[in-house]
């Protein structure tokens, strides 16, 4: 191939693939596979090697940065970037809406026109391109010199490297000569639980506090190779200078980034007057907690750049915008004890009992700590006082320690030798301690019943914890099965207990008798089999009978049970007391129903992946093939599979098979194996 034939590839191959990037990372609905978008990738990979020359700046292989920096370089934004004045309350909000009716010499009662944003909670960024290629960025620094992170954010999949790429269309715009665009960088919630819990896996320090500080971090790393790992996305909500275009309002300017490909909040609107804004800071603090993204307020800025030229800037902050905040998700407190709270599973876990103290709306009285190892590294004191944070749907936890505020004399926690409910040994495997009582330890015997009986698990109608609190302690209920064996006098005799609600608890319990197999099997409760776990074993094994008896080949040769869970199904069952539990619930009329058993066929307990595309039929008509005949088709490379069906032009998965030594067979083969 010649230099000139090569070069028309390239563009083709580089407009494609940037434009399935701007459909994954800014639109969220690619059109092709993984293993389509890594051909083209390592195609246009394999042709910049070979043509050292063609290779430019701006090109979709050019995302991971080369040698560590030793420091950032400094960068001068033309145009400071601002920070925002705050508000905290309703009042607030209104005087800075009547603020600006008085500058602007209006009358109180005409309402302004707002754009309306969410604050994102991450790190303010400006991104410089040239021509429409990406050429500089960085972080905001102290407003007017910010640092040189441009290595960085090329990692940053939704920040385009060239402008103008757009669904469907070659250049949606008019390429500016020069545009400045800001924006905030974060990094989204689930990718920074996913990254807290690889580290802790890896041993590594986890990050403790915010996914802000994370974002922070990931950015100003001086191994760009160590950014390109985290998957850092971001908002775009503003430009700085332009050459070639020009805009009447705010909102036109976002509508104008992102029609060169830049990705903007979707939750920017117009509203109308002070009304508006306060609806929408409503609206927004509902739609937070379902979001991938910390907010923690909203921004309102006014939408006529004219009348922001007019209103001009305070110091810092400009007059026309306004950061509202959403109520804090933190709050400090004193903690008043460490108590220790034993599981299912026997498990202790610290929990720090705090003096009650409202976050949004919620009053907190405890936070769990989890473990020793967590109790250690945030250092938490009985006594102590504690910043607690609750975010999203997450439990409230203590985010840090106000150690210049802690008592003297206060001591470090350490976990009981005995277990606080039984007095049994505690035994530590890896990072958790353990109450080796067992279902004689009446706190696990507890956490058993409740779950035996919870919706998902047999669904005793009405029986919560406190009842099974109270059977326990009284000594009506010493296992399972004996919520069946339980008499109306004798339930009568507790408190709180009247004729009706005793006649409908036992009513929901004689209901509960005829589970399906996979719940029954998920009531038990064993180590490892969750609701999953359970619907599979049901499925595979067919009846309780045939799970008991399963031997250790039989379990692992089921797809998806590895060693640790049949190890604990093994042990459960072969526990003398679980075993006359079953007989005993079988004996007061608990149905063990059987189940449907998945079907035998040629592919019985086999799995398959495909990979590559095929001729005689779609990769769905594939699968049902595979399951057809009773096996399973999976979208992941692993030791286990059975067979890899390569197509046409596999990708990467095809690399990955090979390397493991699996099977590999091409389609032909396949039509031979199901007798097409
Ligand atoms: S506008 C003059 N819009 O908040 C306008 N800022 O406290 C200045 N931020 O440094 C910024 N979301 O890091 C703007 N939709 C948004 C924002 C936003 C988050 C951050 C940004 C800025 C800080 C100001």
């Amino acid at each position: 191939m010649d230099e000139k034939t090569a070069g028309i590839e390239i563009e083709k191959l580089r407009s494609e693939i940037n434009l399935h990037n701007y459909r994954y990372y800014v639109l969220d609905s690619p059109v092709v596979t993984d293993a389509e978008y890594d051909r083209l990738m390592r195609r246009l990979e394999g042709l910049e090697k070979r043509f050292p020359n063609l290779v430019t700046p701006d090109s979709p292989t050019r995302r991971v940065g080369a040698k560590p920096l030793e420091e950032f370089g400094a960068l001068k934004h033309t145009i400071p970037m601002l920070s925002l004045g705050n508000a905290l309350t309703m009042e607030e909000a209104i005087e800075f809406d009547e603020r600006v009716k008085r500058n602007l010499k209006m009358p109180l009662n005409e309402n302004i026109e707002y754009a309306a944003e969410p604050k994102m909670d991450g790190l303010a960024v400006e991104l410089v391109y040239e021509n429409g290629v990406f050429t500089k960025g960085s972080t905001r620094g102290d407003g007017v010199i910010g640092e040189d992170v441009t290595q960085n954010l090329r990692t940053v999949r939704s920040i385009p490297l060239s402008l103008g790429v757009k669904a469907g269309e070659k250049t949606a715009n008019k390429i500016p000569k020069y545009l400045e665009v800001r924006g905030e960088v974060f990094l989204p919630l689930e990718s920074f639980k996913k990254l807290n819990k690889e580290r802790e896996a890896a041993g590594e320090s986890v990050f403790v506090d915010s996914p802000r500080n994370a974002a922070a971090g990931s950015l100003r790393q001086l191994d760009a190779r160590i950014t390109a790992k985290r998957p850092l996305d971001i908002f775009c909500y503003g430009i700085g200078s332009v050459e070639g275009a020009a805009f009447k309002t705010h909102l036109e300017t976002l509508e104008y980034i992102k029609s060169l490909g830049l990705k903007v909040n979707p939750f920017a609107r117009l509203v109308k007057g002070i009304d508006g804004v306060l609806k929408y800071h409503d609206d927004m603090e509902k739609q937070r907690e379902g979001l991938d993204y910390e907010l923690d307020g909203v921004v309102i800025k006014v939408n006529s750049l004219e009348l922001q030229a007019r209103l001009g800037i305070l110091t810092r902050s400009p007059r026309w915008a306004l950061a509202y905040k959403f109520a804090p998700k933190q709050e400090t407190t004193i903690v008043r004890n460490i108590i220790v709270g034993v599981g299912r599973t026997g498990a202790l876990t610290p929990v720090a009992m705090l003096e009650p103290v409202k976050i949004s709306g919620v009053t907190i009285e405890r936070a769990t700590l989890h473990n020793q190892d967590e109790v250690d590294r945030k250092d938490v004191r009985a006594g102590d006082s504690v910043v607690v944070q609750r975010a999203g749907d997450v439990i409230p936890e203590i985010a840090c320690v106000i150690k210049e505020r802690r008592p003297h004399g206060v001591r470090p926690f350490k976990m009981p030798d005995k277990c606080p409910v039984c007095g049994a040994a505690v035994e530590k495997i890896g990072a958790i301690h353990f109450c080796t009582g067992g279902l004689s330890c009446p706190a696990q015997l507890k956490e058993t019943i409740a779950h035996f009986a919870s919706k998902r698990a047999m669904d005793i109608d009405g029986l919560g914890a406190s009842h099974v609190e109270q059977f326990v302690d009284a000594g009506l209920v010493k296992d399972v099965a004996g919520l069946y064996y339980l008499k109306k006098d004798d339930i009568l005799k507790l408190e709180r207990w009247a004729e009706k609600s005793a006649d409908n608890l036992l009513a929901a319990i004689e209901k509960s008798k005829h589970p399906s197999l996979d719940r029954l099997v998920f009531a038990l409760g064993i180590h490892g089999v969750g609701e999953h776990m359970a619907k599979l074993l049901a499925k595979e094994f067919g009846s309780i009978e045939a799970i008991i008896n399963a031997s250790e080949d039989e379990l692992l040769a089921t797809h998806e049970i590895g060693p640790e869970t049949a190890q604990s199904i093994l042990d459960f069952f072969k526990e003398k007391h679980n075993l006359a539990v079953i007989e005993k619930l079988k004996k007061t009329g608990v149905e063990f129903k059987k189940a449907e058993r998945a079907k035998k066929g040629i592919f019985a307990g086999m799995t398959f992946l495909f990979t590559g595309s095929l001729n005689s039929f779609s990769r769905d008509e594939a699968k049902e093939l595979v399951e057809a005949e009773g096996g399973v088709a999976v979208e992941s490379v692993s030791k286990k599979l059975s067979c890899v069906v390569a197509g046409k032009e596999p990708g990467s998965k095809y690399e990955k098979a090979k390397a493991l030594g699996l099977k590999i067979i091409d389609e032909e083969e396949f039509k031979k194996m199901v007798g097409r």
